[in-house]
């Protein structure tokens, strides 16, 4: 065990948001939540998806599959919270329980709801993942159709930007904001440079920082049944160098995050492991 990110009390809340579906918030929940399990952290898992359940469902898979196959897994606890109108009370409840834990990693539905919003509003770091297309982008910000160049930022983006107003004035808390392209596919070098420089230049407006994404890979579809994720490499039997490649671009997303103690944790794992 190493010592605790946050120390006790404060835990570090790492929010995935995005109001779109399919932009891979569930699968860059489970393997943040994963990956800091793996390095040690003791870290709880609330999946505020209460109809798909994704992160709840891949993690129960992992229990299982664990089990089946006789493996050290390590499994980030998880908590599945439903949406109950004007009542945010057991998110509240639930981020309180786990305060000593040192990681809360909080799952939302693509869609706006006030669980989400609280759970905005609590964040240390937000993540949010996008497709590498303009159809995703405009929910952050809007693109003149001509020169690509920003016009200005969408309803997301004064989401977030409200919230922090509102953090800032309850208990003066700031919130990390990253944003990073998901399923990035090297046929259209095109699309994403333009992607690249209108992140670029949004990012300077809005306020959030861009990190290395994921490309687009079949094994993150194929993990789900067995609940494993690209760390898991003792699970992982048919490990190939796309795979290599696939954990090296997870390791410099998760690095990017720069969260609390991270550093730390991978260098006494690299250390006991050389
Ligand atoms: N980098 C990736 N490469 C290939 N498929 C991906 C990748 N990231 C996510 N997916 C797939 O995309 C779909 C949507 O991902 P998911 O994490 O459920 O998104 P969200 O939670 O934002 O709706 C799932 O089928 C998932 O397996
Ligand atoms: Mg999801």
């Amino acid at each position: 065990m190493v010592s605790a990110a946050g120390g006790p009390g404060r835990a570090h809340i790492i929010v995935l948001g995005n109001e779109k579906g399919g932009s891979g918030k569930s699968t860059t929940a489970v393997h943040i939540a994963v990956a800091l399990a793996h390095a040690g952290f003791d870290v709880g898992a609330i999946d505020l998806d209460a109809r798909q359940r994704t992160v709840a469902r891949y993690l129960e898979n992992r229990v299982n599959f664990g089990k089946k196959r006789e493996l050290e897994l390590p499994v980030p606890a998880v908590a599945v919270i439903e949406d109950a109108p004007g009542d945010t009370d057991l998110l509240i409840d639930q981020l309180l329980e786990w305060r000593d834990r040192d990681f809360i990693v909080v799952d939302t539905p693509g869609r706006d709801s006030p669980l989400a919003r609280a759970a905005l509003g609590r964040a240390d770091t937000l993540v949010t993942p996008m497709n590498d297309s303009f159809v995703d982008f405009d929910l952050i910000g809007q693109v003149d159709p001509e020169t690509f160049k920003v016009k200005k930022p969408s309803f997301y983006a004064e989401l977030i930007w409200d919230t922090r107003k509102a953090r800032a004035r309850t208990d003066g808390g700031t919130v990390d904001w990253v944003v990073l392209r998901n399923r990035l596919a090297n046929l259209d070098a095109r699309n994403m440079r333009r992607m690249a420089a209108a992140l670029g230049e949004l990012s300077k407006r809005v306020g959030f920082r861009v990190v290395p994404g994921l490309s687009e890979r079949v094994i993150f579809r194929e993990l789900f049944p067995r609940g494993l994720t690209l760390l898991d490499t003792n699970a992982l039997e048919d490990f190939s160098l796309s795979h290599v490649a696939a954990r090296a671009e997870l390791r410099a997303l998760i690095g990017g995050l720069a969260l609390p103690g991270w550093d730390t944790a991978t260098a006494a794992a690299a250390a006991a492991a050389a």
